[in-house]
């Protein structure tokens, strides 16, 4: 049966981090799926569903202060965290017809995963990763089988509820079902897809990363301070946000773990060299909003203080 003739009604989300959470909470959003979120404990699974109820309900809330009706702005909420399931059991995705990975970006770690992956989801269910880094090609090699022609790429950026786009990446051997079912997806998420060729970073990546990287090697420079590169950034660029407030909010981590990802596939590329000073930060347990420290202090959403570079 192809991916078109069988509509996608269930969608599973494997990790629910920062990313897995807004993915999971607009698929919710959208009325027509129901959700199984996925985390590795039970722990953390009970974690991520008080995170996306609060986020669900600050959604409503500001939807409220813009003139929305209390009433119906609630039952709205309701009604979306109704639809979506947190659970520890991985069996549970063996329900899903297409399912988003959006575990850590761990090139070994998803190499494995995806290895496992195949053996817990249906035979037909469509596989999308939102990789930030590796190539789909990979994946689909990893999940074995038929995974060139149902192992895809759906990118979101964070924070998804607020970020209108998504990079969809097919691979040429991907079956013309499985594009057209993860456009839809993305339509009714509300989400405006592109298509992109399965290269590192895709698009945004492949732009905003180096930027990023460039952005803390200038710091560590001490080109000009930390609030001056992003007030740079913000009023001479028009960016919503400075690129070291952006990194911050990323994750250095997660950028750490980008660059190093293709850095290794790509020495020569000078693009992809990881700034010393990025490396100090992650070290140092200083992985920007979600441990409280990055360039700057975090409490919640919002950056504070700069915090002293290490020298
Ligand atoms: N959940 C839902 N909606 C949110 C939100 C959240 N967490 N945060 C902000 N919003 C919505 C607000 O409701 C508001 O909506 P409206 O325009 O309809 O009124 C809109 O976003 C703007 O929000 P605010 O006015 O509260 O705040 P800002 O104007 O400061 O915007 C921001 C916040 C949207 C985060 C903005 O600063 C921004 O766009 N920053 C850049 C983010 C970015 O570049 N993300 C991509 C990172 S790269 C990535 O994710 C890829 C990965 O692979 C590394």
């Amino acid at each position: 049966m192809s991916a078109a003739a069988r509509a996608v009604k269930r969608v599973g989300v494997l990790g629910v981090g920062l990313m897995g959470a807004g993915i999971a909470q607009v698929t919710a959003a959208a009325g027509a799926y129901t959700v199984v979120a996925v985390e590795s404990t039970a722990a953390l699974a009970a974690k991520a569903r008080a995170a996306l109820e609060k986020s669900v309900r600050a959604g409503a809330a500001r939807a409220v202060a813009k003139g929305a009706d209390a009433a119906a702005a609630g039952a709205a909420a309701d009604a979306t965290l109704a639809r979506l399931e947190v659970t520890a059991d991985r069996g549970a995705l063996a329900g899903a017809d297409l399912v988003i990975e959006a575990a850590p970006e761990d090139a070994a770690f998803k190499a494995r995963l995806y290895g496992e992956l195949r053996a817990l989801v249906r035979a037909d269910a469509i596989v999308a990763s939102n990789t930030s880094g590796l190539l789909i090609a990979d994946l689909a090699r990893a999940f074995g089988g038929d995974g060139a022609q149902r192992v895809v790429g759906l990118h979101y950026f964070n924070p998804v509820p607020a970020m209108a786009l998504v990079e969809v990446i097919t691979l040429p051997t991907t079956a013309p079902d499985v594009r057209a079912a993860a456009l839809a997806l993305v339509r009714a998420q509300k989400k405006t897809p592109i298509l992109a060729a399965d290269t590192p970073g895709f698009v945004v990546n492949r732009l905003l990363v180096p930027a990023l990287a460039s952005a803390v090697a200038l710091a560590g420079a001490r080109v000009a301070s930390v609030p001056d590169i992003d007030a740079a950034m913000r009023l001479g660029a028009g960016h919503p946000m400075g690129p070291l407030t952006l990194a911050d909010y990323v994750g250095l981590d997660t950028l750490l773990a980008i660059l190093r990802n293709w850095r290794a596939a790509h020495p020569a590329e000078p693009a992809f060299s990881v700034p010393p000073l990025l490396e100090a930060l992650v070290k140092e347990g200083r992985l920007g909003r979600k441990s409280g420290a990055g360039f700057y202090a975090w409490s919640g959403d919002k950056p504070g203080e700069p915090i002293a570079l290490p020298r």
